[in-house]
C-alpha cells in the first residue's frame, strides 16, 4: 500500500497530526481515527462528520482561534491549531 506523504502538521486539542496537502481537517482527523470533533452543548454528546459537504454544521471546530469553522470544508495548513 502506498503511504501518502503527510507533509503538513497541525494540532487538534493539543495533539499533533499529519495531513496531505489539500486534505480537510475532518478527513485528516478521521484518517487518524479521531471521530469526535466536538460535543453538544446539552448532554455533551459526541459529534463528527455527518454530511461532509458543509450543510449540517456537526463538524464545527475552532481553527486558529476562530470558532464555528466547518472542518469538512477547511483544508489543513501547516501549523494550524484546531480545537473542539
Ligand atoms: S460534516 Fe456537515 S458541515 Fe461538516
Amino acid at each position: 500500500m502506498i503511504q501518502p506523504n503527510k507533509s503538513l502538521t497541525f494540532t487538534f486539542n493539543g495533539e499533533s497530526f499529519g495531513a496531505i496537502p489539500g486534505q480537510t481537517i475532518a478527513a485528516a482527523l478521521l484518517q487518524a481515527e479521531r471521530t469526535t470533533l466536538r460535543t453538544t452543548r446539552f448532554n455533551d454528546e459526541p459529534r463528527s462528520i455527518f454530511c461532509g459537504i458543509g450543510i449540517c454544521w456537526d463538524c464545527v471546530v475552532t481553527v486558529n482561534g476562530v470558532s464555528n469553522q466547518r472542518s469538512c470544508l477547511i483544508e489543513v495548513s501547516d501549523g494550524m491549531v484546531v480545537k473542539s
